[in-house]
């Protein structure tokens, strides 16, 4: 049985509920002599792109002739489908939701999150609720839209990260103004997820009305660490209309470029956020690709390659495990492409944010190689997070990281 203490009509700002959305003619015819929008008739003017596949390869995209063509043959002048049916199709099938009325594709996760403030929080009146450390975007999406930050931080104890719902709900308790809560899971800069069981005791409070948003950007990633299980709250969305969760095609897909990100939520709110919406907000170009990236053939090689990354995940823990002097052992979790590591002050064998900062630097200025500084979030004292390269980029890493930590005592 659904929930019945969320009413999603109080949830969203009534601006937003009385919205007549922006409509084109694309929305209701795709074919014949196109006249409707304005566009170049005689097509773009891009000369010999296909050839130009040096700096393709430079990216790391091994079929870049292909790719390029398949783009320059699609209808480049004419505006992309407004809503592409078959992409939310495919995506829900591959993730086992009901339909695509149940799917939201924005330009990246990160144009979802900032929507989502857009329709839910009155600027200078609402409060969003946020678990540090977390994904930053919220913080500044936040700020952007003027909308109060409440932070519940995790319980960090034993460099593990846990999300803590007794005081999240107190807090809601309290203040009435928290519209929206974000976890993160799995969690970025944690690589822990948060559980199922903890998501689903926040949707069952009727003391938070509002909307819980899980982002499972990583979520291609926990199969290693919670084998033959699935920690994807998706399966919560059928009897929680309060629950938006988010994915996306830059991680796991391995298309950050091409922008595209996922909201599942109930059909409703999925209404609402396609009314809000940029008229054409997902490029033909993202949509070619992404349909490519959801063939059956083209799934099968993306777990192939996260499989890939689980391993090289494994080696380097393996690896940094026996830099003992310099590296203290990994904290958080094991279930995204990253690992979160903290370097040591060689005398005291404490985390130590000074130098792992300048050895962060010294990575990126000396050795050509970039990790992220996370030490100055919570719970993670002199942490560098590392994502997970490929083999090669694996070893390269461990040789430069090896040699920066010798200079950097
Ligand atoms: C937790 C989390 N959510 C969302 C995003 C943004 O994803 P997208 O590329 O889909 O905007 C990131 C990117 O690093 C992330 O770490």
């Amino acid at each position: 049985m659904p929930v019945d203490h969320f009413s999603l009509e109080a949830i969203i700002r009534p601006n937003i509920l009385a919205l007549h959305p922006y409509r084109c003619a694309r929305d209701d015819y795709q074919s014949g002599i196109l006249l409707d929008a304005n566009e170049n008739s005689y097509g773009h003017s891009i000369a010999t792109a296909v050839n130009k596949k040096d700096s393709y390869q430079a990216n790391g995209n091994n079929e870049p002739d292909l790719l390029l063509a398949q783009h320059l043959a699609s209808p480049l002048h004419r505006y992309p489908d407004p809503s592409h049916p078959q992409i939310k199709s495919a995506y829900a099938k591959l993730r086992g939701v009901t339909g695509i009325e149940n799917v939201f594709l924005g330009v990246g996760s990160d144009e979802v999150i900032d929507l989502l403030f857009r329709v839910a929080c009155v600027p200078g009146k609402d409060k969003v609720l946020i678990c540090p450390p977390t994904y930053g975007m919220y913080a500044v999406c936040a700020q952007i839209n003027d909308v109060g930050v409440v932070k519940i931080p995790q319980d960090t104890t034993g460099g593990r990260f846990t999300v803590q719902v007794d005081k999240i709900l107190e807090a809601t308790e309290q203040d009435p103004a928290i519209k929206m809560i974000f976890f993160c899971s799995p969690g970025n800069p944690t690589g822990a997820t948060v559980s199922l069981s903890a998501i689903q005791q926040v949707l069952d409070s009727p003391s938070f009305k509002g909307l819980v948003i899980v982002d499972e950007a990583y979520i291609d990633f926990t199969q290693a660490s919670h084998p033959g299980v699935s920690m994807s709250a998706t399966i919560l969305l059928p009897n929680y209309p309060n629950l938006v969760v988010l994915q996306t095609m830059s991680k796991s897909f391995g298309l950050a470029s091409i922008r595209l990100g996922f909201a599942f939520s109930s059909p409703e709110l999925n209404q609402i956020l396609s009314n809000t919406k940029a008229p054409y907000n997902i490029s033909g170009p993202t949509a070619t690709l992404a349909m490519q990236a959801l063939s059956e053939e083209s799934i099968a090689t993306m777990r192939d390659k996260v499989q890939k990354l689980i391993q090289g995940r494994q080696f380097l823990l393996e690896a940094f495990n026996e830099m003992k002097q310099d590296l203290g052992p990994y904290i958080g979790g094991l279930d995204a492409n990253f690992i979160m590591v903290p370097v040591l002050n060689r005398q005291t064998g404490k985390p130590d944010n000074v130098r792992a900062e300048k050895v962060y630097q010294a990575m990126a200025e000396t050795q050509g190689v970039v990790v992220r500084f996370r030490g100055k979030e919570l719970g993670c004292t002199g942490c560098l997070r590392v994502t997970i390269g490929t083999e090669e980029e694996n070893k390269t890493l461990l040789e430069r990281l090896k040699a920066t930590l010798d200079q950097i005592q």
